[in-house]
């Protein structure tokens, strides 16, 4: 099995079919792109068609359609599950980035568009992987291809679709690549995503919008209530003080830390990276802990009263946030949801009115380092990338592969091929050609040493 000669000699074509998919924006949070996701799933089914499943369907659901494809060899061997998502964030800032982002173009090695790494890139190699072992008869193992719409929007369909078809997506391993790896000259395999509770609050003060002059001084103003209430929530250690926030955290070893720490970090990389003076996070912990095994709290968005041109003197009467809490395992998300909302209401003042609003959420999880499958990913890693890839913990969270644990029993291998330099929900995301194809070389390998170690 070589997938280097088929993939020199196909990249092109790789790559322009990969395009094809990024032209679609397939913007699941702005139903403004309904007919452009629909057309995406369309796309997928045939690319994983002509790839060479057996059977591709549509599922529908209640929102976006499920990919969902097969291709059962033989029904005594192993069978990997591939998840991916065709959804992409919205591509706003627009004007900051420098080509269009449904016009994926080649720029020095790397394809910009929106959803090149998260995640079209990334699932498409998957089904260039596969083409590869059907066209050269090396497919080992049974796979599974269920490729979803609304990712991005915390995949509450898909988590019901599981549910109600255990049987269908029975499998050893679910395979997915969503996740990145340290550096190019230094592979990684994810084994810990966190999870996230997402909200919206609203904070009103008197019944209409306000002269400032004629009411400043004398009613509360929202804005500035919301202000105080948000920065209330961390104290001068960046500890975040909602009562119970930290009750549940997993608290790790000595040990556990420091074999965490000899991943290799510059924090100097890091700030010149972002054009930062200095880093800020939770006293006590390190940047990596910090993105990893520490939970947060992060307004996302923020808004209320007179953003447009010129000035207008006005106390509004209501102001909005956006926020986040990134979650580490055994923290539970709906909990957390409920202890954010008790103490928000709570630290209002009578001045004002508050709303809090619950968007999504998801579990975080760890994956085992010392599995078959993991073992697997390790070996077709350091095959590729010549170096044995290191586990770390990333901050993303990926809320259905904790359902995959719970409600199907199955752990995840994410063998993720990005780079947090890809940028992406940001302007310009770009995902490597060496990336790309580098998976495309990997994902072969790990059917084949997955196939091979399920047997002993
Ligand atoms: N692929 C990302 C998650 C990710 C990226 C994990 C890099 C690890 C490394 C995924 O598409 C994503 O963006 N997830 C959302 C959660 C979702 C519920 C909106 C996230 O992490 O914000
Ligand atoms: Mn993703
Ligand atoms: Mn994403």
């Amino acid at each position: 099995m070589q997938p280097l000669p088929y993939i020199e000699k196909n990249k092109d074509r790789f790559i322009s079919e990969l395009f094809e998919l990024l032209r679609i924006p397939s913007v699941s949070a702005d139903s403004k792109y309904k007919a452009d996701v629909l057309k995406t799933a369309e796309a997928v089914k045939e690319k994983i068609k002509t790839a060479g499943a057996d059977t591709v369907e549509i599922c529908p659901t209640a929102g976006y359609p499920i990919v969902y494809g097969e291709k059962i060899i033989d029904p005594s061997l192993p069978t990997v599950l591939v998840y991916g998502h065709y959804d992409v964030q919205p591509a706003d800032p627009i004007n900051l980035w420098t080509s269009p982002p449904f016009e994926p173009v080649l720029k020095d090695g790397n394809i910009y568009a929106r959803g090149a790494c998260d995640d079209k890139g990334q699932m498409y190699m998957h089904v260039k992987a596969f083409e590869f072992m059907m066209q050269t008869n090396s497919l080992p193992c049974n796979i599974k291809f269920m490729i979803e719409g609304e990712e991005e929007i915390g995949s509450d369909n898909l988590g019901i679709f599981v549910a109600n078809n255990k049987e269908k997506l029975k499998a050893d391993i679910i395979l997915i690549s969503d996740t990145g790896i340290i550096a190019n000259d230094i592979p990684s395999l994810t084994v810990g995503l966190r999870g996230l509770s997402y909200l919206e609050v609203e904070v009103t003060g008197p019944n209409r919008d306000l002269h400032s002059g004629l009411y400043g001084g004398a009613v509360a103003n929202p804005i500035n209530v919301l202000c105080e209430m948000i920065a209330g929530m961390k104290d001068e250690n960046n500890h975040i003080t909602i009562p119970g926030f930290y009750d549940d955290v997993e608290v790790l070893s000595t040990e556990e830390r420091a074999e965490m720490a000899k991943a290799p970090f510059s924090l100097d990389e890091y700030k010149k990276a972002l054009d930062l003076s200095d880093i800020n996070g939770e006293k006590g912990y390190s940047t990596n802990e910090r993105i990893s095994i520490r939970p947060t709290l992060d307004v996302n968005g923020i808004w209320g009263g007179y953003t447009g041109e010129g000035a207008k003197t006005v106390i509004a009467s209501k102001a909005y946030a956006k926020i986040s809490m990134r979650l580490v395992p055994n923290q539970i998300s709906d909990k957390m949801t409920k202890l954010f909302t008790a103490y928000f209401e709570k630290a209002a003042p009578p001045s004002v009115k508050v709303k809090v609003t619950p968007h999504h959420g998801g579990e975080a999880v760890v994956t085992p380092s010392n599995s078959v499958a993991y073992k697997a990913a390790s070996m077709a890693m350091e095959k590729t990338f010549g170096k044995k890839p290191i586990p770390f913990r990333s901050g993303g969270s990926i809320p259905i592969v904790a359902m995959f644990k719970s409600e199907l029993g199955l752990d995840s291998v994410l063998m993720g091929f990005g780079l947090d330099s890809d940028a992406i929900h940001s302007p310009n995301e770009h995902f490597g050609v060496f990336n790309y194809l580098k998976g495309i070389e990997t994902i072969p390998y790990f059917y084949q040493y997955f196939a091979e170690l399920s047997k002993k």
